[in-house]
């Protein structure tokens, strides 16, 4: 069934961007009980963004859907981009710092985990926290992700249609990823699903307020940012089943003008953006890591 409006538009790389509005295509019944609500939810919230002129400008060049539709501001996802334009997600390695993987990999040994799934593995950087210690499959959606990743076995997939049974797994890792999605929920119930009773789901994400050094304005809103992640994780997993991590200090330094063109092309910022500030410039990184337990 499909219910209210739909819309579409492409994104810089000529792929379709779906914005909806309303409630949404329920023809999946698996998906069907939590879409509607959720993306109403996002979109109520979107509607109290400021938003700006300059703001707007900003999420177009970024690639974004973001537009006003009646009275609520549609947020579409961040355009994946690492298969037409592989380079702009290699352009600020040393941006690696501010990561959680290591972190992350550790929890999961003192748990016991001994199986876990890596879903929008890219390259391998979590592939490498683990390795050694764990079961560890990737899966990620671009070819070329795959083929730089150093760790096997790897699977091409679409993190909202896992090929994978029912509690295939001690424990989903979802890192950096979900703002590609239009709708993370999906992907969530996907990870609940082959992640086994008692296991551990982990994600995270950026704040719009992150790099305030840099983006003083905010970033463009995506569907999955660090200020509604808990929310939403909560309402797959239940909120008493969610923990959540919060950082918000000085973590990446720039040390001249290459390093903050390299960031700002790696984070999908104007390139304009690099031409007024001092360096070296220090960013306060601001997100979460959020942990759910599959009840
Ligand atoms: C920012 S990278 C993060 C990679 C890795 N998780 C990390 O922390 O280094 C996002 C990754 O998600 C993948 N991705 C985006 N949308 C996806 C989808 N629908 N299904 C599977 N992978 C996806 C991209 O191809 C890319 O490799």
């Amino acid at each position: 069934m499909l219910a209210n409006r739909r819309t579409s538009c492409r994104g810089p790389t000529g792929q379709f961007l779906d914005t909806t509005v309303g409630p949404i295509c329920q023809s999946d019944p698996k998906h069907a009980a939590l879409r509607p609500l959720t993306n109403s939810r996002r979109l109520r919230r979107a509607s109290s963004l400021p938003i700006g002129v300059p703001f707007q400008t900003q999420a177009k060049r970024r690639g974004c859907a973001l537009r006003l539709v009646g009275s609520v501001v549609a947020v579409a996802a961040v355009p994946p981009d690492y298969d037409s334009d592989p380079g702009r997600s290699r352009s600020f390695l040393p941006g690696w710092q501010e990561d959680v993987h290591r972190p992350v990999a550790d929890r999961l040994i003192a748990e016991g985990v001994e199986s876990v799934l890596d879903v929008g593995c890219g390259i391998g950087r979590f592939g490498a926290a683990v390795l050694g210690r764990v079961r560890w499959i990737g899966l990620d959606e671009s070819a070329r992700q795959i083929g730089d990743c150093s760790y096997r076995p790897v699977v091409r997939g679409d993190a909202r249609f896992l090929p994978f049974g029912d509690e295939s797994f001690d424990a989903v890792v979802m890192l950096w990823m979900l703002y590609h999605l239009d709708e993370p929920l999906v992907a969530l119930r996907e990870a609940r699903r082959v992640v086994r009773r008692g296991g551990l789901v982990a994600v995270c994400t950026s704040s719009r307020s992150n790099d305030p050094e840099l983006v003083p304005g905010g970033y463009p809103p995506t569907p999955f940012d660090a200020e509604e992640a808990v929310e939403i994780v909560g309402l797959v997993f239940g909120e008493s089943n969610v923990e959540v991590e919060h950082w918000d200090s000085p973590m990446v330094r720039l040390k001249d003008r290459d390093e903050v063109a390299a960031y700002v092309r790696s984070h999908l910022l104007p390139s304009d953006m690099a031409a007024g500030v001092t360096v070296p410039l220090l960013l306060t990184k601001r997100g979460c890591l959020a942990w759910a337990r599959r009840p």
